[in-house]
Formats: structure tokens, sequence, C-alpha cells
């Protein structure tokens, strides 16, 4: 590949996907890109890549973008998100207003072969006594349809059920079909995958509660992150929580986000930052009511269902 084509796939990439591909990851062209070549008929990377300037490669300049994203994912990746999801994010949004309408929006922004989305559903069925009677709803977006292919099916390789996940959840939530484990249909139901790239506009996505953007931010150059964090603080509500990656930090790239107290890797938004958060204007299919009302206790009619808790149903 000539130096001249090396930079056209570096610019072609970071427009499409916002993935910055330095010389030290030009290591990854060869093992992610000769698959695609092949499949194409082509012999070489210089013989894709030249495939790839011509017009209407539309078809074509996807496949190389998606092939190039990197989709490693694991149940409970790191834990302490899952166990802040648990004890700091859920208490706090059942004492907040939205004890009024008991609905809760969460987004996986790189939601992958879905391993975190089902995660954060598994946690909300094991929370199934304080969550009872709420209507949850996650998103799980990425830019490469074939993860999503993936994480809708919800079927795991033995080695994927056996990273991360504690064997009582596997038991649990899973059916095992041959060599394989497939996630409950009641837990599968509760996610909502959708094909979004983060480079887009995110209005059409509504307004969240608590968004997981985690091991995405990492690949991309600093301007691309600070514009993604300050469109992610406009899907915010404004009490609402952001959870990052473990190698990534909002520290000295956004000031929309500050850190909360003793817990890695979870942030709130600034002050001044909710006073303009979750902009009304944006469409929510899960609406938070503004102003504070006073959390109501659930009454004997608005007891919960199983069906309507969104949390509990049937597999
Ligand atoms: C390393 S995985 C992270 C999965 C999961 N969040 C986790 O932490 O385990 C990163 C995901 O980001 C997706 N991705 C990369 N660039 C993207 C973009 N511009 N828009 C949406 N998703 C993107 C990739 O397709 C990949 O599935």
């Amino acid at each position: 590949m000539t130096p001249a084509e090396f930079e056209f796939l570096r610019d072609m990439l970071k427009t499409r996907s916002g993935l910055v591909l330095g010389e030290e990851k030009r290591y990854l062209l060869e093992s992610r890109l000769m698959p695609v070549a092949r499949e194409e008929g082509l012999e070489s990377l210089g013989d894709l890549t030249k495939a790839l300037m011509v017009g209407g490669a539309e078809s074509l300049r996807t496949k190389v973008t998606q092939a190039m994203t990197i989709n490693e994912s694991f149940f409970y990746r790191d834990k302490t998100p899952f166990e802040n999801f648990r004890d700091i994010m859920v208490p706090a949004m059942v004492e907040s207003p939205r004890a009024s309408t008991r609905k809760l929006r969460i987004w996986c922004a790189a939601a992958s072969t879905g391993q975190e989305p089902y995660s954060l559903a598994i946690e909300i069925r094991e929370l199934e006594e304080r969550l009872r009677g709420w209507s949850i709803e996650i998103v799980g977006t990425d830019l490469s349809e074939e993860v999503l292919e993936k994480a809708r099916a919800g079927l795991y390789s033995q080695f994927e059920v056996q990273r991360g996940l504690p064997i009582q959840l596997l038991v649990k939530y899973f059916q095992q079909t041959g060599s394989m484990w497939q996630i409950d249909s009641g837990v599968r139901s509760m996610v909502d995958y959708r094909h979004f790239n983060l480079l887009d506009d995110y209005t059409a996505l509504g307004t969240f509660d608590i968004i997981f953007c985690r091991n995405v931010l990492i690949y991309f150059d600093t301007p691309t992150k600070q514009d993604m964090l300050a469109r992610m603080a406009k899907r915010l509500q404004p009490d609402g929580y952001l959870v990052l990656g473990a190698a990534e930090t909002v520290i000295g790239i956004s000031g929309d986000f500050s850190p909360v107290a003793d817990a890695r890797g979870l942030y709130e938004l600034t002050t001044a930052t909710r006073s303009t958060a979750g902009s009304p204007a944006a469409p929510q299919t899960a609406p938070v009511p503004s102003t504070p009302a006073a959390p109501s206790t659930p009454t004997a009619t608005s007891a919960p269902t199983v069906a309507a808790a969104g949390i509990a149903k049937p597999a």
C-alpha cells in the first residue's frame, strides 16, 4: 500500500467512524481488511484501497469502516459500572421525581455484541423488587450492523459467557442451545438495538437518564471526544449519569461533566450544564417531569404488574 493509499484510508475511516488510525495501528489493516479484500476478489490492500477510491463505492466503504471497528466486549466488564448502577444510579433514580412516572431510559452508546446492555438488563431483573412497576427502556446503538445482529440474537459461546458472567446468572438467564448459550427472550426484549453512528446528530434518540458510553471514546481524537461529550450532555436529563470506560475520562476534555465522588467512571452534569440539559425540544419516549414532585408510593391500583414493569417479562 502506498503512502497516498494509507492516507486515503486513514481519512476515510476518520470521516466515517471517528476512528483515528495512527501508524501504531497500521498492523490492524492487514488482519481486518484482507478478509474484505478477498471477499471482493481483490488480491491486496492496495487493490482494496483503489476500489474504495472510485465513485459509487458506498457499500464497500461501509463494509471497510465496519470491519475496522474494535468490538471487544464482555459481560459485567470492569464490574464497577454495574455496582455503581445498582448502588448509586438506581437508588438515586428511584428516589427522584421519576417515582411519579416510573420511567427510565438508558442508552448504551457503543453496545457492540450486546454484553453491556444485557448485563444492565440482567441487573434490572435482579433488582425486580426495587424496580417493580417501572418501565425501563434500554437503547443499544452501534455503528456495526454485524455486531448488532449478534446482539439481537443474544447467542454466545461458552468462552463468551465464561468471561465476567457469574455462573448463577448464566443458569438463571440463559438456555444452552448446542454449544452456545442464548439469553432468555424476556431479557432480550428489554433492549432495543439500533444502528447509529456517534458522529451523527443525537437529537432523534431523545433524552436519557443514564448513558453508558464505554470503551469507544478511546478510539477518537480530542476534538471528536469533546464534540461527542458536549452532545451527550444535551441528551442527558439534568440529574442523569454518564458512565465511561476504565481508560476514559472527561477531565481536561469536557466542562459539561464532573466525576461523581468515590465512583470510578461515573460522571454527572456540572451545575452550569444542568440548566440546559435534557432539552425539552427533543423527543422523549419516556418523559421525566422537569419540576420536582413528591415521590409517590405505589398504591393498590398502581401496584406493578409483571408486564407493565418491563423488567420481568416472562421468558
Ligand atoms: C470496544 S467496543 C465497546 C463495547 C462495550 N461498550 C464495552 O465496553 O464492552 C466499541 C464499539 O464501538 C463501536 N463504534 C466505533 N465507532 C463508532 C461510531 N462512530 N458510532 C457508533 N459506534 C461506534 C464499535 O462498532 C464497537 O462495537
